[in-house]
């Protein structure tokens, strides 16, 4: 099944739709870019590990309206699918997430939509991530589009569970029994475990490495 495209205006208007969701990806890709950047020279190091970005399929994109009983047209796509333009932020430490989504918020021309905070409620599955709904303007010759980008922003060690799990998911095609689900958080503690232990040795080596340096070592 594809988006319906009748006429030759509607698939010029799929390319237009396209551009300016992979637009206002760049934006905030080289946003994020320069926030790690500045970071890096202030605070002497990378709060972000790296950056994933996707445009969703025209497939999933219809999955998604037919799941939630909208006709496949480009204006509900628009209106209702809120994550066509995607991006991934992998952080070193948790607190890392809520610095990098503190300065985003905190740029004048991004709006926030909404705010998913799967590390303070983590979701049944056991996943984490902080999820940001997001747009920013993308100017155009003749006028500006307010642009919906996800955001999710997690961890290292979060970024390997869920990759993991979802295979899992996948290769069960979504039926996997309950103790493999079971297996599945637990895995989901051991790695807030992980992030835990991480954060508070990444403090002390900071105090030790401020300690030295004041005592001129
Ligand atoms: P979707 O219809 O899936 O987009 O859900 P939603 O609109 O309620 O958004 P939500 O913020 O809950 O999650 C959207 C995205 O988060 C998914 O597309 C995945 O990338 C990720 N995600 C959410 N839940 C899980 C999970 O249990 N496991 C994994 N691996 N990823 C998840
Ligand atoms: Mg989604």
């Amino acid at each position: 099944m594809e988006l319906r495209a009748e006429r030759d205006s509607d698939i010029d208007s799929w390319k237009e739709v396209i551009l300016i969701y992979n637009s206002a990806l760049k934006q905030i890709s080289t946003k994020l870019e320069i926030l790690n950047d500045e970071f890096q020279h202030v605070h002497r190091y990378n709060p972000i590990e790296h950056i994933k970005s996707r445009i969703k399929t025209s497939e999933s994109i219809v999955k998604k309206l037919k799941k939630h009983g909208y006709e496949s047209t480009i204006q509900n796509m628009v209106d209702y699918v809120n994550d066509i333009a995607g991006i991934r932020v992998i952080c070193s430490f948790t607190s890392d997430i809520y610095r990098i989504a503190e300065m985003i918020t905190n740029q004048s021309d991004i709006k926030v939509i909404s705010v998913k905070d799967y590390i303070v409620n983590p979701k049944s599955s056991g996943y984490k991530s902080y999820h940001m709904l997001v747009t920013v303007p993308v100017y155009l010759s003749d006028r500006i589009e307010d642009t919906k980008v996800e955001i999710q922003i997690r961890t290292v060690a979060m970024d390997f569970w869920a990759s993991l799990e979802h295979k899992i998911h996948y290769k069960l095609e979504n039926n996997a029994p309950e103790y493999i689900k079971d297996e599945l958080v637990e895995c989901s503690r051991m790695i807030s475990a992980l992030d835990d232990k991480m954060l508070s040795l990444n403090e002390e080596v900071l105090s030790i490495s401020q300690r030295r340096n004041a005592s001129g070592l």
